[in-house]
């Protein structure tokens, strides 16, 4: 046999391995090693010194909730940060982002130049964790909400924060209230490959201090990095958009990835690109299954 039709007969039968029992089938695997990897290094102080040999015992001890499982993880750093997550609390009894939710519902409801409104693109607001979707590439909420208003011959907007945030509040609300979970679906072999993409963007290295996102999301979660306690990537989409001290306001994840990749020394990818749109396709997958619990509050 020649060495071509060797290697083509390799690419299928890799190929066909790979999707096996569905296009969702080696996401799958990856969600549930990571949700068992995120349990077991927060299951209890007395094997954190595996997981955490640079922490003090006291800090340990002290400082840490420990015991976590599944939605516990909606919560990113409070939910092993105790003083952490006090502080959240308190600022959770009265929600600095109400007005936000008001300002989305109107926005919801009020209508466009030619008479439509975004009811008529999306009839059902509790769709937070059905996002993203993949059609030809990645859609994320984001770009569904510029589609409805280009298609309306509306002006798009930007992405991270202003009314994009105040609508998708009003839509993770919603959602909220309804009990929806994330719900995200990989069924074809073009979705696997962009979340496949987007997991290699998540775990490789970058910028002048040759970090992924995993050596802190992953590895690095739950231990602290100046004075932050670091988030677990099982979890980490379900409340956007979120309240944050530093910005005084809500923003969209697309706000905090460009946040993240600049800490990460890296000159950061635009908001909506394919990039990053990929990188959340993955991040979301990650999430499957947990409620949908936006907007929340970070520091
Ligand atoms: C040097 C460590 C570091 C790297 C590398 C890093 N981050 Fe972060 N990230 C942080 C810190 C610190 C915070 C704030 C504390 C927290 O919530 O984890 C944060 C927060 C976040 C949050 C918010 C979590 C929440 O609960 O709201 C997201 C999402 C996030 N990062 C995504 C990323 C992505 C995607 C990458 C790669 C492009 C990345 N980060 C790379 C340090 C890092």
């Amino acid at each position: 046999m020649s060495k071509k039709i060797i290697t083509s007969l390799l690419a299928i039968s890799v190929a066909s391995f790979v999707y096996a029992g569905g296009f969702n089938t080696q996401a799958d695997k990856d969600r549930k090693a990571l949700q068992e990897y995120m349990e077991k290094k927060f299951a209890s102080v007395k094997n954190a010194s595996t997981f955490f040999p640079y922490s003090t015992k006291e800090e340990l001890e002290k400082n840490f909730k420990w015991g976590l499982k599944g939605a516990d993880f909606n919560l990113g750093s409070y939910a092993y940060n105790k003083g952490g997550k006090a502080q959240r609390d308190d600022m959770m009894e009265m929600p600095p982002f109400e007005d936000n939710i008001d300002a989305g519902k109107e926005l919801y409801e009020k209508k466009f130049a030619n008479g439509k409104s975004f009811k008529d693109c999306f009839p059902d607001p509790a769709i937070r964790g059905d996002y993203p979707k993949f059609d030809k590439e990645v859609v994320t909420l984001a770009s569904d909400i510029n589609k409805c208003l280009k298609d309306n011959g509306e002006k798009p907007w930007k992405v991270t924060k202003g009314k994009m945030t105040d609508l998708q509040a009003y839509f993770a609300n919603a959602s909220k209230e309804k009990g929806k979970k994330i719900n995200i679906k990989i069924d074809s072999k073009e979705a696997a490959e962009a979340y496949e993409r987007g997991k290699k963007e998540y775990y490789t290295q970058r910028g002048y201090l040759q970090l992924s996102c995993a050596n802190c999301h992953v590895q690095g979660a739950g231990k602290r990095v100046r004075n932050e306690y670091l988030s677990p990537l099982f979890g980490a989409v379900t409340h956007f958009p979120v309240y944050r001290m530093k910005w005084q306001g809500l923003g969209t994840l697309e706000r905090r990835i460009k946040g993240c990749e600049k800490n990460q020394g890296e000159n950061p990818h635009k908001p909506g690109s394919k990039w990053q749109n990929e990188m959340i396709y993955f991040m979301s997958y990650m999430s499957n299954g947990l409620p949908v619990d936006g907007p929340d509050i970070r520091k």
